[in-house]
């Protein structure tokens, strides 16, 4: 359909399951086991509801934010989230793209299927801002030299992953017939091909070509799996002076150690329900934190990701204490429809969603949303 049809991001994501191979929608759709995690994350917006203030002046609405202190026009980043090009030529190029029209911070995941050169230099202009995920690497010279490149290129914060530090199981993938090396070679082989120019055939040739067994497995072989709170996180410290986020939180406790350990930032996030089943969705941890440790939001920023697909999902994140909200899978599946296109359009139709719901429930501005204008309720909508 024409972009102009898409009014939702639930549309745009019917759009791409049409336009996908089996393999790619399996890859960028599975979750772990029963994928239980995956469905709550976003079924957990449905247990917030607002409580509206009503009679406040609402002219020159502005939902704009800083993440990091970088400038984003709505509280929403990207979520680093690998293989762009398994859905789209031009893989994560389109996402940069996109969020340099818009406004918003692209967080590129270490396993992007362009080089972190090629995605920097797909920025609309030098000064569009990047964030960095890192997956760390066993070997320490290997990480420390993959923070300093991707310093050198100029990417603003490194968003260490720490949920996973072993693959989850996502059996949806093997069904789909991924096989360990496919993925590896996606992102090397890819990688290789830089300066060749993009076109349409080289991502079914990847897929083709692809002989291989299992299945996330592939990407994270070579990570450290023994990173500890005492000497992991001053490591990275003592090796850049970007801002350091922790991606994959998921309980009160060990916000509060981020806190202790200075990080500059948290992602409350389950990996989009593909690494732990029945790990908890973050819109519940966010609000545990706000119960139970309030004091967490004055000493870092905290983020939440997975299941937020409409503006009302990011603004009860916001209200709750969240500067601001990730999302995975909306962009990915943006970017396989319509390109740059379509993530310029899903980052238009959450601005709108987000300054609706904001002079809905009364407030003007981002510092306007406050924890009384949101209630948990023991009951769900249908
Ligand atoms: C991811 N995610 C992810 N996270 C990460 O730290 N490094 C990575 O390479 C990837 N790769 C990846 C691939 C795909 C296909 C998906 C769907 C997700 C997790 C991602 O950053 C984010 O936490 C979730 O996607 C958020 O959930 P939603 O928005 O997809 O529901």
């Amino acid at each position: 359909p024409p972009i102009n049809r898409i009014l939702n991001l639930k549309q745009m994501e019917d759009v791409a399951r049409k336009v996908l191979s089996y393999k790619a929608l399996a890859y960028y759709s599975s979750a772990a086991d029963d994928e239980i995690s995956n469905l709550e994350n976003a079924r957990a917006f449905s247990r917030f509801f607002f409580r509206p203030r009503v009679l406040r002046p609402l002219s020159n609405c502005d939902p704009s934010t800083t993440i990091l202190g970088f400038k984003s026009k709505i509280p929403v980043f990207v979520s680093g989230a690998a293989l762009a090009k398994l859905g789209h030529p031009d893989g994560e190029a389109n996402i940069t793209i996109g969020a340099g029209k818009t406004g918003i911070i692209q967080m590129v995941s270490s396993n992007a299927s362009l080089s972190f050169e090629q995605v920097a230099a797909s920025r609309i202009s030098p000064s569009q801002p990047l964030f960095f995920q890192l997956y760390k690497k066993k070997d320490n010279k290997a990480a420390e030299q993959r923070i300093r490149d991707v310093e050198a290129l100029g990417y603003k914060a490194i968003w260490l992953t720490v949920d996973a530090p072993v693959p989850g199981n996502r059996e949806r993938d093997v069904i789909a017939g991924w096989e360990i090396d496919d993925i590896e070679r996606l992102a090397q082989g890819d990688k290789a091909k830089a300066d060749q120019p993009r076109k349409k055939s080289d991502m079914e040739e990847v897929e083709e070509t692809i002989d291989t067994t299992g299945t996330a497995g592939a990407l994270i072989a070579n990570d450290d799996i023994n990173m500890t709170w005492t000497e992991t996180i001053p490591w990275i410290r003592s090796i850049t002076r970007l801002p350091i986020v922790l991606k994959g939180v998921q309980c009160v406790e060990d916000a509060v150690l981020a806190a202790e350990a200075g990080v500059d930032g948290i992602l409350l996030s389950n990996h989009g329900g593909r690494q732990l089943d029945f790990s908890p969705p973050p819109l519940e941890v966010l609000y545990q934190i706000r119960k139970e440790r309030p004091d967490v939001f004055n000493k870092m920023e905290v983020y939440i990701d997975g299941g937020v697909r409409r503006g009302t999902d990011v603004v009860k994140a916001v209200c709750l204490g969240a500067k601001a909200v990730g999302l995975g899978r909306p962009f990915l599946y943006a970017q396989s429809a319509y390109g740059a296109a379509g993530v310029v359009k899903i980052v238009r139709i959450l601005e709108r969603e987000i300054v609706t719901a904001m002079q809905l429930i009364g407030a003007r501005r981002v510092s306007d949303l406050v924890p009384e204008m949101v209630q948990r309720v023991d009951w769900e909508p249908i």
